[in-house]
């Protein structure tokens, strides 16, 4: 038998074959089980030894060859089949974002995350609590019990229901007036020491261009051993200096009440007038500049901390609260609370952020839109 003219047939075929699927057909037309060559390496079982041993060797060498033309010709086409994706499947770097991205960040949701980004640097974790309280973490665990004068100052948003049904305590439920409450919460379910900072929504029922019924704070606590007001101060200078993004904030600290603080300190922030404008920053005792009262802290009272389930003998702490609207209004320049609320277009598009606006304390933390 001619393997050479048979062999050289194979190959032929081999090189025309289109595409993948040919060479698959031609696979098993040669090799499969009821392949030629199969069927050529199947007779060598009838041979006569001498037979065998002249045969045997040209029929493996054609099969050899056909196996080696098989893979050659499909590795040939798979790299041609790769080339034709390559060229069609090109991305065209250069055109344009498909769609202009539309809305922006609220700038209470922003100054929110600037305020999670620097205290986390500091070294506090960002807690919660409903919006829906109860007296009992409202006021009572916070030393303002039942008869307190303190409580009639918050303007409460009282549920009537069950305010009927009870005596006050501790099921009477209320829309939550500031976010100290979720000290009490803290305290009781993580125990200390704690650094938290609790930002959120409180309501009063109040109204008018520096008051909305819905509006935010910030609450800070940290609970420790040793605490003193000495840290109260330099972690809210440290604080108002990165958010302002200036070195030159200068904070003078007020005797004040909270029935939760003892002692209790405003902070007032130094301003200059610039323009008729108050900017934030240097003495408010040199010529042509101001005080403005920012914030209400103080070191925790003893029975808050006890309301806390600690220890005040073992356990001290401070906090502060700081309303997040204003805190936007002194940074980005608004003058009325209540376009904050309105969700008119046109004022998010000009105090909006872009939501690829991610505030980093390497990046400054709030750049303006
Ligand atoms: N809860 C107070 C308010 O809404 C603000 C405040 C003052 C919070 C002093 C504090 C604090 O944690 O120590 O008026």
């Amino acid at each position: 038998m001619d393997y050479a003219a048979t062999g050289t047939e194979a190959l032929a075929r081999i090189d025309a074959a289109a595409d993948l699927d040919a060479i698959e057909q031609l696979r098993i037309a040669f090799l499969g089980k009821q392949g030629s060559i199969s069927g050529l390496l199947k007779t060598l079982g009838q041979m006569s030894p001498e037979e065998r041993q002249s045969e045997g060797p040209k029929i493996h060498a054609l099969r050899e060859a056909v196996t080696v033309a098989l893979a050659a010709r499909k590795a040939g086409l798979e790299s041609a089949a790769l080339e034709v994706r390559l060229a069609a499947e090109r991305i065209d770097l250069t055109l344009p974002a498909p769609e202009t991205p539309r809305g922006t960040v609220h700038p209470v949701s922003q100054v929110m995350d600037e305020l999670a980004e620097i205290f986390a640097d500091l070294g506090f974790a960002v807690a919660t609590g409903p919006e829906i309280e109860d007296d009992w973490h409202n006021f009572t665990a916070l030393n303002m019990p039942e008869s307190h004068p303190a409580r009639a100052m918050h303007d409460t948003f009282y549920f009537p229901d069950e305010a009927a049904a009870s005596d006050g305590r501790p099921g009477r439920m209320l829309l939550r007036t500031h976010t100290s409450p979720v000290q009490i919460r803290t305290m009781l379910a993580n125990g200390a020491p704690l650094r938290i900072i609790a930002p959120g929504r409180v309501y009063r029922s109040d109204s008018d261009a520096t008051h909305t019924p819905m509006f935010h704070q910030v609450e800070g606590l940290v609970i420790d051993k040793g605490i003193h007001l000495g840290h109260l101060k330099w972690t809210l200078e440290t604080f108002l200096k990165a958010f302002f993004e200036r070195e030159d904030i200068v904070l003078r600290l007020r005797p004040s009440y909270f029935p939760f603080t003892e002692p209790s300190v405003e902070v007032d922030v130094g301003f200059a007038l610039v323009n008729g404008r108050r900017v934030l920053g240097g003495s408010g005792d040199a010529p042509g500049h101001g005080w403005m009262e920012l914030l209400g802290s103080g070191m925790v009272n003893r029975k808050v901390i006890e309301f806390g389930g600690l220890d005040p003998d073992e356990w001290q702490g401070f906090a502060f609260g700081i309303g997040v609207d204003r805190l936007a209004m002194l940074k980005y320049g608004m003058d009325d609370l209540r376009a904050f609320f309105d969700g008119d277009q046109r004022w998010l598009a000009h105090y909006g952020f872009s939501a690829l606006d991610v505030p980093t304390l390497s990046g400054g933390v709030g750049t303006p839109a």
